[in-house]
């Protein structure tokens, strides 16, 4: 059976967003874990034919619209799906076990250092993390090396205004990212799928990219913890393994930084990984996708379709090799 939430929480009203986030978290928590412990139920199918829609929780407060210009008018995919076929293996590798197994994440209390070429490095809580970035509505297109898609209203903040409060030196070059690495927590990472923890980075310019947000939040929700809780990246013009999830790290840097993905394959998944329909993957064709919810596959556009806003960074490079 699930467990519903009571609503609305009156205090949402009138609580900081970054305090209500943590609140909301461990309701979040708590609900997934008595899921867990009730396995079978309908939420935790982690398939797309489940007969009952998930428990649904209060809205976060205070979420603005982004800019239009950055917003995609698709349907944003259906709640249960993007809930329930995710990719987070350090909870198995199987689409529906981060839904069934991530509630063993504890996201509370959470930190992320920030360390190397910044002026004022530290190990910041998640409240001082967030408390002074509005938080806005990005609605984005998210786009599987595996030739799936999602269309997802992320909730969250530009990359860019968090990193320039650490004051990158003028070194910084680029910015690594890594996931908690705890396999009490993370189960599957008690496997050697991959070299944990997960890592990915970004050149600082793609960083400082108006596009390129650290969600907290989906569908006005908190971010559930198999998307991510409780602060992910989201790089909407690259293959979504860039979007790296739960991060505990950031590093600014002058070297372009080792990634996990890239390490493991570095033939099959390349570090820049724009999405690019003209680069197959060398074991399938990148030209078209299967947009999660419908029948017929779609051609996948450069870029993701945001080559208008970021094709310039890479204005003069061969796009083959920067997959
Ligand atoms: N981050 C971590 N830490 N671990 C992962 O396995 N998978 C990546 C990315 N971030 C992954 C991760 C991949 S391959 C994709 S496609 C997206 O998360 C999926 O995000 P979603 O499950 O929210 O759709």
């Amino acid at each position: 059976m699930l467990i519903r939430h009571p609503e609305p929480i009156p205090e949402r009203e009138v609580t900081d967003a970054s305090i209500f986030l943590r609140r909301r978290q461990f309701l979040q928590n708590a609900a997934v874990g008595a899921a867990v412990l009730t396995a079978g139920g309908p939420f935790l199918a982690g398939c797309t034919d489940a007969q009952e829609p998930p428990a649904r929780g209060p809205k976060l407060p205070g979420v603005k619209a982004g800019p239009p210009a950055l917003a995609t008018d698709e349907t944003p995919t259906a709640y249960h799906d993007a809930t329930a076929y995710n990719n987070f293996y350090e909870f198995g590798t199987d689409k529906g076990d981060p839904a069934r197994y991530a509630g063993s994440l504890r996201t509370e209390p959470w930190s992320v250092t920030v360390e190397g070429e910044v002026a004022k490095p530290g190990v910041v809580p998640l409240e001082e993390i967030l408390r002074p970035h509005p938080l806005e509505e990005r609605i984005y297109r998210l786009r599987c090396v595996e030739a799936w898609s999602m269309v997802i209203p992320w909730v969250g903040f530009p990359l860019g205004d968090l990193l320039k409060r650490f004051e990158p030196t003028s070194n910084a070059r680029y910015v690594a990212f890594e996931t908690l690495h705890d396999p009490e927590q993370m189960p599957g990472q008690k496997r050697r799928v991959l070299d944990w923890p997960y890592r990915e980075g970004l050149r600082m310019d793609e960083a400082m990219h108006p596009l390129a947000i650290l969600a907290v939040g989906m569908y006005g929700e908190a971010l559930p913890n198999q998307n991510g809780a409780p602060l992910r990246l989201v790089v909407p013009w690259k293959y979504g393994f860039k979007s790296i999830k739960s991060i505990v790290k950031i590093r600014l840097q002058r070297e372009q930084p080792y990634t996990s993905w890239n390490d493991q394959a570095p033939r099959e998944y390349g570090f820049h990984a724009n999405v690019n329909p003209e680069v197959d993957h060398p074991r399938w064709s990148q030209k078209r996708e299967r947009r999660i919810g419908d029948y017929r596959k779609r051609p996948t556009l450069p870029f993701n379709g945001y080559g208008e806003q970021v094709a310039s960074l890479y204005a003069g490079m061969d796009l083959r090799v920067l997959f």
